[in-house]
């Protein structure tokens, strides 16, 4: 096979055969296909498009071209969430014990963030003693006992994907759906997936700014799930302002907290509701969305998420005393109130700028080196549709030092106030089966 002829039959719109693309793949992994054949492939990809069946056949060599983790120890259908990123997003420190807590079984393999806030585990690291440097078996072990536990990713973990997602990044070829579909599913399916749940994110703050791409992007990732047989579900859910209240890493650990004993900010705590829903029905504990979403509401009342919480944490070396007495998760040095500038009503809270003044503070790593401060971070008091008079608060700004200007000129900037009422946006706005 030359690679030549493929780059020109791509080019030329017609389908690839399964063997090509696994042809493909492996040999730009162990290094026989050069950048340049892969770039001009791409941007062919990038004009063509690509069939159901090469991007599902693409999804399934991109997992394989790594470790791939085997879950078949551990009894029960394993649902894995995703969500294409957005900035306050505490949804799956939410997720990952309230469905454990009705017994879908939560084996879960995460990162460390980089971007606005620390992904899953550096946050999960803000409680004292927790970490996630576990083995394999001890894995497993922890799942069928607790239903919870959680590993940081395997560094050869589709290898091919990150090849590939780092030429795309220079050459102009990220935004294309397939490519972008199948880069998500076979990170999923290589992490041991048996059904996956998705939240595709839309909006400002969100990888796709329009609702019609995000839905065309969920759709091509349930298409590729059900066609290599892991059934998979996606929402369109909105990311025009900040998810919950909380960005920043405690800062978001204590909002998860409480979202689980059912006081959390409603937003936050409907998206948990609706994803974990799908979540229970694929791991088949329950026969209906209703059934599942009760289930769930039961575990909050009685509890049990929080019990389940506190298991998970203590098993992984946590201190579980912080989920009563929050005051032992880091503390930033200073709070700041961020002044309503005039009466009016909140119009838009621009995500990804708000984003971008946490991470100001330390709250993200702006690369990979950089270090991040567990304790700061933001809170809103205000959310767009709220009313609002001169001199309130807009903000709490947790910061560890005074030297703040900046950030407080950048959340003015992504604050609007308007004279006029203002209708708060939808939370979800589509469902894809
Ligand atoms: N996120 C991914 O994991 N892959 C992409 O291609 C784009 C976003
Ligand atoms: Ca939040």
């Amino acid at each position: 096979m030359r690679m030549v002829d493929l780059i020109e039959k791509k080019r030329d719109g017609k389908e690839l055969t399964k063997e090509e693309i696994h042809h493909i793949i492996n040999g730009y992994t162990n290094g026989d296909i050069p950048d340049y054949q892969i770039s001009a492939l791409t941007m062919a990809i990038y004009f063509q498009g690509m069939t159901d069946a090469e991007r599902a056949e693409l999804t399934m060599a991109m997992a394989a071209s790594g470790d791939t983790i085997d879950l078949s120890e551990i009894e029960g259908i394993k649902v894995d969430k995703h969500s294409t990123g957005g900035v306050g997003d505490t949804t799956t420190l939410v997720l990952a014990p309230l469905v454990a807590a009705v017994g879908v079984p939560v084996a879960k393999m995460s990162g460390r963030g980089l971007g606005h806030t620390g992904g899953t585990i550096d946050k999960l690291e803000s409680i004292p003693g927790f970490h996630v440097e576990i083995d394999s078996k001890q894995f497993i072990e922890l799942v069928n006992k607790n239903k919870l536990a959680v590993i940081g990713q395997s560094g050869n973990l589709t290898p091919a994907d990150k090849k590939l997602y780092a030429l795309r990044d220079v050459t102009a070829t990220v935004n294309s759906i397939p490519l972008i579909a199948s880069s998500i599913m076979s990170k999923k399916i290589a992490a041991g997936a048996d059904a996956i749940v998705l939240d595709v994110k839309t909006g400002a703050g969100a990888f796709m700014k329009d609702i019609e791409d995000s839905k065309t992007l969920a759709k091509a990732m349930v298409d590729i799930g059900n066609i290599v047989g892991r059934r998979t579900m996606a929402i369109i859910s909105d990311m025009s302002q900040p998810l919950g209240y909380a960005i920043g890493n405690a800062l978001e650990v204590k909002e998860a907290i409480d979202t689980l004993r059912g006081k959390g900010p409603k937003d936050l705590e409907e998206l948990c509701l609706t994803l974990g829903s799908y979540m229970v029905l694929l791991a088949e504990k329950a026969v209906s969305l209703e059934e599942a979403r009760l289930k769930l509401k039961t575990v909050i009342e009685n509890g049990k998420a929080i019990e389940t919480l506190k298991v998970f944490l203590e098993a992984q070396g946590g201190d579980p005393t912080v989920v009563d007495d929050q005051d032992r998760l880091p503390q930033a040095k200073y709070m700041f109130e961020l002044e309503a500038q005039h009466d009016g009503y909140i119009s838009e809270i621009v995500a990804d700028a708000v984003g971008t003044a946490a991470m100001l503070l330390g709250a993200g790593r702006a690369t990979k080196e950089s270090k991040i401060d567990l304790a700061v971070g933001l809170v809103l008091n205000k959310k767009i549709g709220d009313k609002v008079t001169k001199g309130e608060s807009l903000v709490t700004i947790h910061s560890n030092t005074e030297k703040i200007d900046e950030v407080r000129e950048k959340l003015y900037e992504s604050i609007k106030i308007t004279a006029s009422e203002v209708k708060p946006p939808k939370l979800i706005y589509a469902t894809i089966e």
